[in-house]
């Protein structure tokens, strides 16, 4: 898919020979100092690429975690190291991201990548103080904001550093804008949106703005437990949020006048407990032992599922089908990824769990577009402006 995001991007500005802040989101699980998936890292590569092939002096900033001051255990110190192996070549590390120390690292920082120490250490950064915004600021000459994980976040490094220096999107910034914002706007059809996940009521706002948009809307997850349950349906023990019940019935009302295709599971895998060694019993929607949790889709919806899907000519897919983490409950999610994978059709993921199932699947390089961002990308389905993004200079 191409078209633009409406945002003036790294492309569009001269870089060479000028000092680029570029704040990605290089938020990674750290365990015990190893990072465990390095997947966001990975996707900040390419604009630091770019900005290197063009002769900029590439500056990165990042947060790690929520600290509620300095801490050691959430230094980026190993995200500098694993960054500089991706890349290939030394990134240094300024152990602090304002003051003495990061303009003393900026100054001698000659030609190499340099990476700054969590900014979250400073208070100002989540309160989007004016003063550390143009402390950030001072730094460079040019902002490029790659961080689209954290563009939901007015902080300092992601909306306040706007104010000082001329910003622009880097190239997953603009990756992620065109497949969770534009695609969605104004999508290929058929559109298909695949809406998983424990709970309708994370899922909601998502699903509504989606509606007008999409062709074919399949429910999977925990949250189907409640349209279920909404459509006189026993579930069992299963969790449902009873004061939903009712926005469910709106939304199934709303895709009939709207002539969706709408698809809640026919079967379902149902558990003794909530445990990967329960007992299990693969049943009818209609006959869910009393009792018993519903943590999958069964065989005969997944089966469905991706018939339904085989028309569709683009798919977004925000929320597991089951509790893909325990293995007796991951199978609906993995046939739904495998599906979605082989589809000749635009196939994106929203982040967070989804991507999780897709890693685990090993099918992340298969789909068209897997978001980085957890809740960002969650607030980009719900058709919400996210600060990072608007405080872009306009295309
Ligand atoms: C994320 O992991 O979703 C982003 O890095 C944002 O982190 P935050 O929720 O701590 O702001």
């Amino acid at each position: 898919m191409s078209g633009g995001i409406g945002k003036k991007t790294v492309r569009d500005i001269d870089v060479a020979g000028r000092r680029v802040l570029v704040r990605a989101d290089l938020n990674v699980p750290i365990e015990n100092g190893v990072i465990t998936d390095d997947t966001r890292i990975r996707e900040s590569l390419p604009t630091i690429e770019y900005l290197l092939a063009h002769d900029a002096r590439v500056i990165v900033c990042s947060h790690l975690g929520r600290p509620k001051g300095p801490d050691p255990s959430l230094s980026l110190a190993p995200v500098a190291g694993r960054m500089a192996n991706l890349l290939g070549r030394e990134v240094l590390f300024a152990e602090d991201c304002v003051g003495p120390i990061a303009e003393a690292a900026v100054e001698s920082m000659g030609r190499h990548v340099l990476l700054l120490e969590n900014l979250r250490f400073h208070p100002g950064e989540e309160q989007n103080d004016p003063q550390f915004a143009r402390q950030l600021a001072s730094l460079a000459d040019i902002f490029v904001n790659d961080a689209f994980g954290a563009a939901h976040r007015a902080h300092a490094s992601t909306e306040g550093v706007t104010h000082y220096l001329p910003a622009v999107a880097g190239l997953l910034m603009e990756k992620e804008v065109r497949y969770l914002g534009a695609l969605v706007a104004n999508p290929p059809h058929p559109f298909a949106a695949v809406v998983g996940g424990a709970k309708v009521s994370s899922k909601l706002p998502a699903i509504q703005h989606l509606l007008p948009k999409v062709d074919i809307l399949l429910v999977g997850g925990g949250m189907a437990n409640t349209f279920l349950k909404a459509k006189g349906l026993d579930v069992g023990a299963s969790l449902v949020e009873d004061d939903l019940l009712e926005a469910a019935r709106d939304v199934m009302r709303s895709a009939d006048a709207r002539g969706i295709e709408l698809h809640l599971p026919v079967d379902v895998v149902a558990a003794s407990r909530f445990a990967a060694d329960a007992e299990t019993v693969t049943v009818p929607v209609e006959q869910v032992p009393s009792g018993y949790l519903v943590l999958d889709i069964g065989p005969e919806t997944v089966r469905r599922y991706a018939a339904a899907l085989q028309r569709a000519r683009a798919v977004i897919w925000n929320g597991p089908m089951g509790v893909f983490e325990m293995e007796p409950f991951a199978s609906g999610s993995f046939e739904l990824a495998r599906t979605i994978a082989s589809l000749d059709a635009v196939t994106v993921v929203g982040g967070g769990e989804t991507a999780a199932v897709v890693a685990a699947a090993g099918l992340h390089d298969r789909f068209t577009h897997v978001s980085t961002g957890g809740g960002a990308s969650l607030e980009m389905l719900e058709g919400k402006t996210l600060p990072g993004v608007a405080a872009l200079l306009d295309a």
